[in-house]
């Protein structure tokens, strides 16, 4: 059987979406000392990361753990790759320790360089383009509080970006209308954006990309929001804080939604930028659930690419 890997949710049907959500929920309800499903026992996973992270490597690391298996975190600056050695000859090297390995890095493509050189499972941990994982938990969080996906208005206001596109990716396999409201400099990538247009032609969903904020959060089941300055965008905090200014999500912006909208955010936020205090603290803010979703999720995902 070829081996699998989960490097962004384009491939992923819409019945193994729902698979992925059923099983969240199993591992969400199940109690911690419950021993009946252990899919990991006796395995290794690593988790290679080159950026920054809380949620994702923390509830990865928690999730190996609880499925039975061994977690082994790995910093880019301490293993060989800093001094020279190829991704190709490391995937290959790690592929005789691990079972699989979930990576956070850059460009996709060196993300796919991994899968191509490696035997074993890559998991996405969030590149610069994708951040499936994260979107995966997200349905989940949305599924709880509405009980259905098809058919809701989620409007993302903000930066074109990984974010933006797996959720576009996501929302368009499960029927959902997913409105982009983003500065004409900060576009999400045009392929991506044609591609799931047509993925949601024929889910019933539909996806948009506008440059009015106001526009997209009217009537909207949902408002998302990412940081304005991404990790490797440092350089650009000037200029972006500047263009995303008429992007904030605020009271005023959230009085356009509907009146039981939820208001989401991937973490880490910077409140005062791309969210105020008072909105994210607000009763129509799922955002920590969204963060505690993260673990039953990773259980979901390990359980199906590495169990
Ligand atoms: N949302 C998310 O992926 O958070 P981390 O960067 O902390 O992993
Ligand atoms: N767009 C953000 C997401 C962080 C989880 C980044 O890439 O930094």
């Amino acid at each position: 059987m070829p081996k699998r890997d989960l490097l962004s949710l384009a491939p992923i049907s819409t019945e193994e979406i729902e698979r992925l959500l059923g099983r969240a929920q199993f591992y969400k309800n199940r109690s911690r000392a419950a021993k009946e499903s252990l899919p990991l026992a006796g395995r290794s996973v690593g988790l290679l990361f080159e950026k920054s992270s809380t949620r994702t490597r923390v509830s990865f690391e928690v999730a190996v753990t609880r499925l039975g298996g061994h977690p082994i975190f790995l910093s880019f600056d301490d293993i060989q790759i800093k001094r020279g050695e190829t991704i190709g000859d490391t995937a290959r090297v790690l592929s005789g320790y691990l079972d699989g390995l979930v990576i956070r890095t850059y460009e996709q493509e060196k993300l796919e360089d991994w899968a191509r050189n490696a035997s074993i499972p890559i998991i996405n941990g969030l590149t610069d383009l994708h951040h499936p994982c994260q979107i995966l938990s997200d349905l989940l969080t949305i599924l709880e509080k509405r009980g259905k996906l098809k058919g809701l208005k989620l409007a993302y206001i903000g930066d074109g970006n990984n974010i933006a596109h797996s959720l576009m990716e996501g929302g368009a396999k499960v029927g959902m209308k997913v409105v982009i409201a983003c500065p004409k400099k900060f576009m999400p990538d045009v392929g991506i954006v044609k591609e799931t247009q047509s993925v949601a032609r024929k889910s019933g969903g539909k996806i948009e990309v506008i440059h009015d904020p106001i526009q997209a959060a009217a009537g909207a089941d949902i408002l998302y929001t990412d940081v304005w300055v991404s990790m490797g965008q440092e350089t650009e905090k000037r200029i972006r804080a500047r263009q995303f200014k008429p992007y904030q999500i605020n009271s005023k912006l959230a009085a356009q939604a509907a009146p039981d909208v939820l208001i989401m955010h991937c973490l880490p936020a910077h409140r005062g930028e791309e969210i105020t205090a008072e909105v994210m603290e607000g009763p129509r803010s799922v955002i920590f659930d969204q963060a505690d979703n993260r673990l039953p999720m990773q259980e979901a995902i390990l359980e199906r690419w590495v169990g």
